[in-house]
């Protein structure tokens, strides 16, 4: 196992700073392979290490550049998921890896399980009565009950039977994928009937597909050192041909992004934010990364471009050369603000954009409009005057990290505990992500105006892309989004909303954070079909239950937007549960012992209040982990 990245605790100071360098463990670890072990090649397994994302230049690594000391001129075999076309193109940059694509695991409905079955017969039952008939009182009260029992609210029943048709259609992933090894037939065809604009003949060649066995294969022929050929990276539900696996992932053309079909879709799904939230929003904060982006030619960049009321421009020869503004008449409302945190990789993988983005703010800023019809001319001025600076640095809407660091540390906080009050989740993200980035393409470090912005945002959102990883799946998602709206939230004094713009299956679909992580929680976390499918992988299954968890107290601690029945039900069937509780605690018992006390520190923070009686037997239980663990280790 790749040794981390530096001392865990002390991430701040570690973690992709500047001036950082590996750690001895982590340099001797590749000079051993290469100088004692004098390896004729590496294969890094699954996504993603370290190595990669070490200090030095974006692109073009050199001596002096720390991937580069490191692997130096060891041929690179990468085993990589076909989905992830954005990281992939780092480790291909920064390390010289051919990837090898590995498929993700297979995807089903989450379907209904115990009580949300039985509020459903309830429900059908009440659908299929007159509203006059008699009984429907004690229907009604039935299903207020049986609601209540899985934490729903049950006054409004047509309501509620929505949203548990959402509940049973969601997609989920079914399981992990093991590399070179094809789902079974049920799994197979499970997969295929989810998959949207099916034909007979896109069928056929899919199961055809997905039959064969070419991943093992093709990383035998890297090592070979022959061909792989080319792929682009994406999501099998969206772009089939990712299919076979096995091939070298590439991602876009860079100076065609956004394409018409991207800002098409941008401007819709922007609209749909403007009719989901409650009134019509001066300034949003939008999390953009570049996965999103690559696997839509650009949707999030649409949005952000269709909330300003811009548009890109494109020289003679079709090339993206900047922004231009659409004139007030024809967008028909006030132009929004938008203060965008990009990720390090966005940052890396799409530099046109970044400035494109940088001139529509600008342009939007220092255009002759009346200041109600443009709200980013309206904050520009204002914080110009503020802060005495030119309209220049004030309309920098466009904030990342600083050149070659990544990430924005709120993550390896949490992960570790090491935060105490949850405003220092903010001070780590203002403190990472406060490089304003110019039209020009220049950064500079402005936490003053970063914090001036979001003193203004009425709501963050961003956008989710893949159904494998939910924003409870990965710690990212809380890292980013679940960052810059702490971060807001100081900055304003109180909560803005939070939204997810779920673009997974078909046209999108805008959602609560709070109600995004609910649903989550129900089809996956809490599904005995999701667990059950991570049980038979055994340690890596528990493992990723155990992430769920910690990646809602993220949530929790970062935007309050987490209910306390989920961490109650968490903690019945995972911890207070002996039966489960043995089971974790065999297959993988520091995941198991974990989880314990992230619940209890979930506690302790105050993100819920368990009873007395619960708080007590999970103290035990985490006692009882504990002393397995420890039984488990001197054997
Ligand atoms: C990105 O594609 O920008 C991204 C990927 C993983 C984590 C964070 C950002
Ligand atoms: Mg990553």
């Amino acid at each position: 196992v790749q040794p981390a990245f530096g001392y865990e605790g002390d991430p701040m100071r570690l973690l992709y700073e500047k001036g950082f360098a590996p750690t001895h463990a982590f340099a001797q670890f590749y000079l051993w392979l290469r100088n004692t072990f004098q390896a004729d090649a590496i294969v890094h397994f699954g996504m993603h290490g370290a190595l990669e994302f070490m200090p030095g230049k974006q692109a073009g690594m050199g001596a002096r550049d720390w991937p580069d000391r490191l692997i130096g001129e060891v041929p690179n075999v990468y085993l990589y998921a076909a989905n992830n076309p954005s990281e992939a193109t780092l480790a291909k940059r920064r390390s010289n890896a051919v990837t090898i694509t590995h498929l993700t695991p297979p995807l089903a409905s989450a379907g209904l399980y115990k009580g949300l079955q039985e509020l459903k017969d309830s429900l059908t039952r009440w659908r299929g009565t007159a509203s006059d008939a008699s009984g429907r009182t004690d229907l009604a009260r039935l299903i207020a009950t049986q609601a209540e029992a899985v934490d729903m609210n049950g006054s409004n029943p047509d309501a509620l039977w929505l949203q548990l048709l959402e509940t049973e259609e969601a997609l989920i992933p079914d399981g992990l994928h093991v590399v070179g090894r094809p789902m079974n037939d049920a799994r197979r065809d499970a997969l295929i009937a989810s998959l949207p604009d099916m034909t007979e003949a896109r069928a056929a060649k899919l199961h055809a597909q997905l039959q064969e066995q070419t991943e093992i294969s093709a990383l035998m022929r890297a090592l070979d050192a022959r061909f792989i050929a080319p792929v682009p990276g994406g999501d099998l539900i969206r772009s089939p041909d990712i299919l076979p696996t096995g091939r070298n992932i590439h991602a876009f053309d860079p100076f065609r992004m956004p394409t018409a079909f991207a800002l098409a879709d941008g401007k819709a799904q922007a609209e749909k934010l403007l009719e989901t939230h409650a009134t019509f929003p001066r300034s949003v904060a939008l999390v953009l990364w570049g996965s999103d982006n690559i696997k839509s030619d650009g949707g999030p960049i649409g949005q952000a471009l269709a909330l300003m009321g811009a548009k890109p421009r494109f020289d003679s020869f079709g090339r993206l050369s900047g922004a231009d503004l659409i004139p007030l008449e024809e967008l028909g409302r006030p132009r929004v603000d938008v203060v965008m945190t990009l990720s390090g990789i966005f940052r890396d993988l799409l530099p046109l954009q970044t400035k494109m983005l940088a001139e529509a703010a600008w342009k939007a800023a220092t255009a002759n409009e009346p200041l109600e019809q443009n709200y980013i001319r309206a904050h520009a001025l204002a914080y110009a005057a503020e802060m005495g600076c030119d309209i220049e640095t004030a309309s920098l809407r466009v904030f990342s990290n600083a050149e070659g660091a990544y990430g924005s540390n709120v993550n390896h906080l949490v992960d570790s505990s090491t935060f105490g009050d949850e405003d220092e989740l903010a001070d780590a993200i203002e403190a990472r992500k406060s490089f304003a980035y110019s039209r020009f393409g220049k950064a500079e470090k402005n936490a003053d105006l970063l914090q001036k912005t979001l003193k203004d945002v009425e709501l963050a959102y961003q956008n989710l892309e893949s159904v494998e990883l939910g924003v409870t799946s990965v710690d990212h998602y809380f890292d980013t989004l679940g960052g810059i709206s702490r971060a807001v939230k100081r900055a304003r004094g109180t909560e803005a909303p939070v939204y997810i713009s779920d673009q997974t299956r078909g046209t999108g679909k805008v959602r609560t954070l709070k109600d995004q992580i609910a649903l989550e929680t129900r089809t996956r976390s809490l599904n005995p079909k999701f667990y059950e499918s991570l049980l038979e992988h055994g340690h890596e299954g528990v493992r990723q239950i155990e992430a769920h968890v910690t990646n809602t107290m993220g949530w929790s601690a970062t935007t309050g937007a987490v209910d306390p029945w989920v961490y109650q039900r968490i903690s019945e069937t995972f911890v207070l549960d002996e039966e489960m509780r043995e089971r974790l605690s065999q297959l993988n018992p520091q995941a198991s012992v974990r989880m314990a006390n992230r619940l209890l520190e979930a506690s302790d923070r105050n993100y819920w209040q368990p009873d007395e009686d619960t708080l007590a037997a999970l103290q035990t239980a985490a006692d009882d982990l504990e002393d397995r663990m420890e039984g488990i280790a001197a054997e």
